[in-house]
């Protein structure tokens, strides 16, 4: 008989979001119709310039990784304001840096503190290390951290605290100050995952001299434009990120997706373009949702908006499966820990297609 762990035995499947070939498998659509709002992706694509790099050097595929990234380890620095030797750079995306501080910190019934609402992954792939969930409170109506939850819940079994800001999927933002509380509460490593940072104009590299619990999480695949070159990369002190190298996976950052992301730094008109067509879908996507009587559109400062659609009468699972009938693809946000069955995430697209979005959504909802 095969006998799996017993961690596996118990582990709840991460629901990801939904891809563009599954709906259009699934609804008989064509593709290139299809309007993905469902994943927090670039609306805008890659950098010409990546793209451009990649063409060149795709004959690199036959030979191993670099083990040795020097280079992109210092544009990643200059990027982010820090040395060298506070960059990790990860091959499957942030989601492989959470995976390593899991290896690096955590012992079996160790615990690990996620508020909720917020990213589900960090749950995920720390239970599946045999770390117990703790759960603190994000103040959905107020948008904002309950930081009083998060310190209460510490104790000496603690090993890491994940504070998302802005926070996936509510788009709120923590305050310097209830980071700065928690880092002075605890000796258990602080990940404030800034996946989004870009979108806020507010980032915390600025503690990191002064907390050496503090780890920043970073990743390529937003403002960035690379998510499907799974590039993820983190800022902490020299001896964190010198002990998580050690349970790194050594090849895991192909050569393709370090070209692209060198290529991509170097794009300065890019990364701005790609910001402000984000913040201007953004801002669109909240005036026009606001504007229907029976949604409730929170204010974000990432490139998506969490949406309370109780007020239609429809859970998010109907509403999602009726916009992805023709052909749109939002978040049900059912699987998120800390919400109920009537919330929806919707992210930035461009401006053509959040305006075919909305007219959609009126004769659904309107
Ligand atoms: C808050 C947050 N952190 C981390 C990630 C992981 O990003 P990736 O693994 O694509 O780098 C995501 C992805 O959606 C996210 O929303």
């Amino acid at each position: 008989m095969i006998n799996p762990s017993k961690v596996v035995k118990k582990l709840d499947p991460y629901v990801p979001g939904r891809s563009i070939e599954e709906i259009a498998a699934n609804y008989d659509l064509e593709p290139k119709k299809i309007i993905k709002l469902g994943s927090n992706e670039n609306p805008i694509g890659p950098s010409p310039m990546a793209v451009e790099a990649l063409t060149k050097n795709l004959k690199l595929i036959s030979q191993y990784p670099e083990t040795n990234l020097d280079s992109l380890i210092k544009d990643i620095a200059s990027y982010s304001g820090v040395s060298t030797s506070n960059v990790i750079l990860g091959g499957d995306g942030a989601d492989e840096i959470l995976d390593v501080l899991g290896k690096a910190f955590i012992e079996p019934g160790n615990e690990f503190i996620v508020p909720i609402p917020s990213y589900m992954y960090y749950e995920y792939t720390l239970t599946i290390q045999d770390a117990i969930p703790v759960y603190a409170k994000w103040d959905v109506p107020s948008n904002t951290l309950d930081v009083n939850s998060v310190i209460q819940a510490i104790n000496t079994k603690t090993k890491l605290i994940f504070l998302c800001t802005p926070n996936n999927p509510t788009g709120g933002l923590i305050s310097k100050e209830d980071i700065k509380k928690v880092l002075e509460s605890t000796d258990a490593v602080v990940v404030v995952d800034e996946a989004y940072y870009e979108f806020s104009g507010v980032n915390n590299v600025d503690l990191l001299d002064e907390y050496k619990n503090l780890f920043i999480l970073r990743t390529f695949s937003k403002v960035l434009g690379l998510a499907g070159m799974r590039i993820g990369y983190g800022l902490s002190n020299p001896e964190i990120i010198e002990y998580m190298y050690r349970v790194k996976p050594v090849f895991s950052l192909t050569k393709l997706s370090e070209v692209a992301a060198s290529a991509t730094l170097k794009d300065h008109e890019y990364i701005k373009k790609s910001t402000e067509v984000s913040i201007e879908s953004r801002e669109f996507l909240y005036r026009s949702m606001s504007t229907f009587k029976n949604l409730k559109v929170y204010k974000s400062q990432a490139n998506y908006m969490l949406v309370d659609i109780r007020q239609t009468g429809l859970t998010a699972k109907d509403l999602s499966e009726k916009l992805m009938q023709r052909g749109v693809i939002v978040r049900d946000c059912t699987s998120f820990k800390g919400l109920d069955e009537y919330w929806i995430r919707v992210s930035v697209g461009t401006l053509e297609n959040d305006a075919k979005f909305i007219k959609i959504l009126k004769g659904i909802i309107g």
